[in-house]
């Protein structure tokens, strides 16, 4: 039924890798004589978004042809577009005592005995090369890119195969905000939503944002505001912290009946252009049918050209990727219009316009000044300013 209206999924159906009943009890029994593997932060929220069908068509950790060609390629071996090597590695002395064909538990570290994810049937067990693999996926080689920094810091030896979930991951925040594929498909049938736009974010919403994100619902019937929750760099504002600012953003600003605020709970990658492309096929699986890219999407420092991440979707026929991307360029304020706008859009002198950097903006908040409202609503603002008080507090 989940797939009898809307988008289809990447590759055609929603994988549901969630165990229930009988065969989640069968599996909590057998976990208790199987190998454990714990898992970093990245890979226990891969199991669940495998298991949840976000990463449709994927049901586990990729096994060597797909790994291989994706790094390579950008295709998995069935001939579906997949720009992300999504793996799990492990030490050698693990791998060691592991054979191919043999089953393992996956178990989340809470500082004790561990949380039970699921199993997973180890198909393969296989080396690889990390430069190549930062290289192709990161187009850097460089430790300082926090993407680069994860591969080189893991284990030499991955695990393929797929997985089954017998119990959610530990971070269940944001619960309300917590919708599976399956239940963002049936939200947006329920509001009869046919077109709907997908904004992927790890920033609190500022006047630029919200001019993309409304520019599109112009034209579209509803927009999935669907910011990533999952492990992100210490730099970046926390997850808790948006959440809230989200939700004030949208109660003064936005239609509530055109609008669904949901959590992507994967981490960041940085990978710019690449996590552009898996960030768009992700959101096809939520049932999204556009997807908005705007300026160095994904990205960190100055690994990646600024409108990198969209011309990549020209390496590909549209019907390959089945979910449609919106590019925006840099959109800013400008005095002079009196709005946010582009290049495009604005013929005025750049001494019009109202340029704040990251890192000018995070010095205002951390001194507890607002940034100018025409760069960040007043209310946004106000909660950026108190959860940065809060972090000086909690770090002190
Ligand atoms: S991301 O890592 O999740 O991509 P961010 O939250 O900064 O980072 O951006 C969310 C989306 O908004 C991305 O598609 C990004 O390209 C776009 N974006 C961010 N700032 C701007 C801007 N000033 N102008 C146009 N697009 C922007």
């Amino acid at each position: 039924m989940e797939n009898s209206y809307g988008i289809a999924p990447h590759g055609g159906t929603l994988v549901n890798r969630l165990l229930r009943g009988e065969a989640r009890q069968a599996a909590l029994e057998r976990a208790r004589e199987l190998p454990r593997v714990f898992l970093s932060p990245m890979n226990v929220s891969d199991c669940e978004l495998i298991a949840i069908g976000a990463f449709s068509p994927l049901t586990g950790f990729m096994t060597r042809a797909d790994y291989e060609s994706v790094v390579e390629t950008m295709y998995l071996t069935n001939g579906l577009v997949w720009s992300i090597p999504i793996t799990l590695p492990v030490d050698e002395e693990f791998a060691a005592d592991i054979r191919e064909g043999d089953e393992v538990a996956l178990y989340e570290p809470d500082g004790g005995e561990g949380h039970l994810l699921g199993l997973m049937e180890v198909q393969e067990k296989f080396t690889y090369d990390k430069e190549r693999e930062a290289r192709e996926v990161y187009r850097t080689t460089e430790d300082a890119h926090p993407g680069v920094a994860r591969i080189y810091a893991q284990g030499p030896v991955l695990l393929g195969g797929p997985i089954t979930l017998v119990n959610r991951p530990l971070d269940q925040r944001f619960p309300e905000f917590r919708h599976d594929p399956v239940q963002t498909r049936r939200m947006f049938a329920q509001r009869g939503w046919r077109r709907v736009v997908a904004f992927q974010t790890r920033n609190p919403i500022h006047r630029a944002h919200e001019y993309i994100q409304k520019t599109a619902l112009e034209v579209v019937d509803g927009l999935l505001l669907h910011p990533l929750v999952g492990e992100t760099q210490p730099g970046d504002i926390p997850a808790e912290v948006r959440m809230q600012s989200y939700q004030a953003i949208l109660r003064d600003y936005y239609p509530p009946d055109r609008v669904i605020l949901g959590v992507f709970p994967a981490a960041m990658r940085y990978a710019g252009p690449r996590e552009a492309i898996f960030h768009a096929l992700c959101r096809k699986n939520y049932g999204c049918t556009y997807f908005i890219v705007g300026r160095d999407h994904a990205g960190v420092g100055n690994y990646y050209g600024t409108y990198d991440a969209q011309l990549i979707f020209d390496e590909f026929k549209p019907e390959e990727i089945g979910i449609m991307p919106l590019f925006f360029e840099h959109a800013f304020y400008c005095r002079k219009c009196g709005t946010v706008v582009t290049a495009k859009t604005c013929p005025h002198d750049s001494s019009e316009h109202v340029f704040l950097s990251g890192t000018q903006v995070r010095a205002m908040l951390a001194r507890g000044e607002a940034p100018p409202p025409e760069f960040t609503r007043p209310e946004v603002a106000q909660i950026l300013i108190e959860g940065y008080k809060l972090s000086n507090k909690e770090c002190k």
